[in-house]
C-alpha cells in the first residue's frame, strides 16, 4: 500500500478508464432509463428503485439515502475498502497502470506530519514552563488550580523573543515553524516567537488532535487573547474550543452550553459543567451550530451580560434555530461574565440559573421590547429570527407567542411570510444550505460556460457555510485563474473529498435548475448575510476595544462600521 503514485492526474485518468455501469452493475441489478441507469439501492432497503447511476459522468446517486459519489466511492463502500486500495482494485480491473510513488507525494504526506510534531513539541515546551511563578501566580488569582491547569494542558510560553525559535530550530526547519503558526518571521527575515509572555492554551479538534494555541497575556499586552493564526490545521470558524471534552458530556447532559471566553470555558467545566463549549473571538457560525446539532439536541446560550454579548446572543439564537436546535438563553447580570458569576455564587447556584435559562419564545418574546407599539414595530425583526427554524412545528409555535405579544392575529403574520421560504424549494440535497445548492447548480450546470467564471468570482465566500461549498467555490476560483474549463466532472477529480463528491453527484442528479433570477436572489442574500456577519464581528470586537482602552483601533473599528453601515447592499 501506498507504493503508487496517486495524485489527481493519475486517479482521473482510472476514474475515466472505470465503467459505473459495469462495476455498479455487478452489485446491482440496473435498467436503463432516460440517459441514466436505475436500480434498488445497496445501501439501504427498498422496494422501489430510487438508486440511479451515470454512465457518462461516471456517478451514482441514491434519492431515498442520499448517499451518492463516483465509481471509487462505490467501490470503497461496498467492499469496505480504503481509497487507495479501490483505486488500485479499479486501476487493475479496467487495465490502468499506476506509476510508482513520487518523491513529491511523500513529501507533501511528511509535511502534514512535521506540522503535528510542531504543535506538539511546543506544548511540551508550554507545559515544562507552566510551574514558573508568573504563570502559576496568574492562574490563583482566576480560580484555576495547578492540577486543572495540567488537565487541560495550561501551560506558558514565557516574555522571551525567540524562547521556542531558539529551542526547536534544531529539531525543525523554521519554514514548519512558521507554518504552524508559532513563529512569527519578522522584517529582514528574523524569526521570533508569536507567543510571548502568554499563558497557553491548547485547542484541540473533536478527536482530540492539537490544532492551535490560545493565548492569554499575563501581563497587559493587547491584544489580551492571541490565537494562533489559520494554518493547514486549524480554521478558526470551524473550531469550538473544549468540544473534545463537552462531547463526552452530552449523552447525560442532553444539552451544550456556549460561553464567549475561554476562562468562562474553563471555570464551567471546572464547576462541574463539563457541557461547555466557546467560541474563539469569533461570533458563532452555521458551522458551530450544525456541529453541535449532530450531537446534542439542546444549547444554551451563555454570553457575557454587556451590550456585545447580549447582540452576539440574538445572532446566536438565529444561528442555533437554523440547524433546528433547541435554544435556552442565560442573560447574566450587567458587566459579569459566566467566569465571574460561577465563581461568585458557585457551582448549585449556577446550575439553578442554567435550568431557568430562557426557552427560546420568551427570550424572541423579550426582544420585542415593552409597549404594544414598540412590540409591533419590532415584530418583523423579530419574526425573522423564528422563522430561521426550519422544523414547521416549532416555527409556528414561535410565530404564534411572538404575534400574541404584539397584540396581532396569527393568521396576519402571513402577509409577512419571510423570503427564505423561496429558497427552501429547492432543499433537494440533504446537508447543504438550500441556497448553495442552487448557487453550486447554477454555477456547475445551468449558466452558460462564458458566464461562469464571473459568477464565481462574484461568490462572497466569506457568507457561505457549508464547508463543502466553500472547498468548491475555491478550487472554481482558482480554476477561473489558471484558465481551466469549470465542469463539474473536472472538478470531481480534483477534490480528494468524499463528500465534496456526493454533493456533486447530488446537483447532477436531484437538485433542480436553477434560473438566473433565482441566482441573482441567492447572490443579493449571501451579499447581505456577509454585511451582517461582519457588522455583528464588528460589534464584538469595538466592544472589546473598549474594554481594553484602545482609541486607535477603536476609531478605525467604528469607522469600519460606519461605513458598512452606509453601503446598502445591491446586487
Ligand atoms: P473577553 O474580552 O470577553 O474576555 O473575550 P474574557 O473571556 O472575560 O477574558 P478574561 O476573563 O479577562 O481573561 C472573550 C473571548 O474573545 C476572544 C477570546 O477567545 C476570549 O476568550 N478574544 C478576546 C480575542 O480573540 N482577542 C482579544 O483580544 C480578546
Ligand atoms: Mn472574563
Amino acid at each position: 500500500m501506498g507504493n503508487y503514485d496517486l495524485s489527481r492526474p493519475v486517479v482521473a485518468r482510472v476514474r475515466e478508464a472505470a465503467d459505473a455501469v459495469q462495476v455498479i452493475g455487478e452489485v446491482v441489478t440496473l435498467r436503463k432509463s432516460g440517459r441514466n441507469w436505475t436500480g434498488l439501492c445497496p445501501f439501504h432497503g427498498e422496494k422501489t428503485p430510487s438508486f440511479s447511476v451515470s454512465r457518462e459522468k461516471g456517478t451514482y446517486y441514491c434519492f431515498g439515502c442520499k448517499k451518492g459519489g463516483d465509481v471509487i466511492d462505490f467501490v470503497m463502500e461496498i467492499e469496505r475498502l480504503d481509497f487507495a486500495e479501490a483505486v488500485e482494485r479499479l486501476a487493475d480491473r479496467f487495465g490502468v497502470e499506476l506509476p510508482a510513488a513520487s518523491e513529491h507525494a511523500r513529501k507533501r504526506r511528511d509535511e502534514a506530519e512535521v506540522l503535528r510534531d510542531v504543535m506538539e513539541a511546543a506544548q511540551a515546551l508550554f507545559l515544562r514552563r507552566a510551574s514558573l511563578d508568573r504563570p502559576r501566580a496568574f492562574l490563583e488569582r482566576r480560580g484555576v488550580t495547578l492540577e486543572a491547569a495540567a488537565d487541560f494542558g495550561l501551560g506558558y510560553a514565557p516574555a522571551e523573543w525567540r524562547a521556542l525559535y531558539d529551542e526547536l530550530h534544531h529539531k525543525f526547519p523554521e519554514r514548519s515553524m512558521i507554518a504552524a503558526g508559532l513563529v512569527i518571521e519578522g522584517e529582514g527575515g528574523r524569526c521570533y516567537d508569536r507567543f510571548r509572555d502568554r499563558v497557553t492554551i491548547p485547542i484541540r479538534a473533536i478527536r482530540g488532535n492539537l490544532i492551535a494555541f490560545g493565548g492569554r497575556t499575563v501581563g497587559d499586552d493587547t491584544p489580551k487573547y492571541l490565537n494562533s493564526p489559520e494554518t493547514a490545521l486549524f480554521a478558526k470558524s470551524q473550531v469550538l474550543y473544549a468540544l473534545d471534552r463537552a462531547a463526552r458530556a452530552f449523552a447525560k447532559s442532553d444539552r451544550a452550553i456556549v460561553v464567549e471566553g475561554y476562562f468562562d470555558c474553563l471555570a464551567l467545566h471546572l464547576a462541574g459543567f463539563t457541557e461547555t463549549v466557546a467560541t474563539l473571538g469569533t461570533s458563532l457560525s452555521e458551522h458551530h451550530a450544525r456541529e453541535l446539532a449532530r450531537k446534542v439536541p439542546r444549547v444554551v446560550v451563555c454570553f457575557d451580560g454587556d451590550a456585545a454579548g447580549r447582540t452576539a446572543a440574538v445572532t446566536a439564537v438565529r444561528t442555533l434555530l437554523a440547524a433546528d436546535l433547541d435554544v435556552a438563553v442565560l442573560l447574566l447580570p450587567e458587566g459579569e461574565d459566566p467566569d465571574d458569576v460561577v465563581r461568585r455564587a458557585g457551582a448549585t447556584a449556577f446550575a439553578g440559573l442554567v435550568d431557568g435559562a430562557l426557552p427560546v419564545g420568551e427570550f424572541l418574546v423579550g426582544q420585542l421590547g415593552r409597549g404594544r407599539q414598540e412590540r409591533r414595530d419590532n415584530l418583523l425583526r423579530v419574526l425573522e429570527i423564528a422563522d430561521a427554524c426550519p422544523n414547521p412545528v416549532r416555527r409556528y409555535a414561535l410565530r404564534e407567542a411572538l404575534a400574541q405579544a404584539a397584540g396581532v392575529p396569527t393568521e396576519q403574520l402571513g402577509a409577512v411570510a419571510s423570503p427564505r421560504v423561496l429558497a427552501a424549494d429547492s432543499a433537494a440535497v440533504s446537508f447543504l444550505p438550500p441556497g448553495e445548492s442552487a448557487l453550486l447548480r447554477a454555477i456547475l450546470l445551468d449558466l452558460p460556460r462564458e458566464e461562469r467564471g464571473a459568477a464565481v468570482a462574484a461568490v462572497p465566500v466569506a457568507a457561505l457555510d457549508h464547508p463543502a461549498t466553500i472547498l468548491i467555490i475555491k478550487c472554481l476560483s482558482e480554476r477561473v485563474e489558471r484558465g481551466a474549463p469549470l465542469e463539474i466532472s473536472d472538478l470531481a477529480s480534483e477534490i480528494d473529498d468524499r463528500e465534496v463528491r456526493r454533493i456533486l453527484a447530488a446537483l447532477e442528479h436531484e437538485v433542480p435548475p436553477t434560473g438566473v433570477e433565482h441566482l441573482k436572489l441567492i447572490m443579493r442574500g449571501l451579499c447581505e448575510k456577509q454585511r451582517q456577519k461582519r457588522l455583528a464581528d464588528l460589534s464584538l470586537e469595538i466592544a472589546r476595544a473598549e474594554r481594553q482602552n484602545e482609541p486607535e483601533r477603536l476609531a478605525q473599528l467604528l469607522h469600519e462600521k460606519s461605513a458598512l453601515i452606509r453601503k446598502t447592499t445591491r446586487s
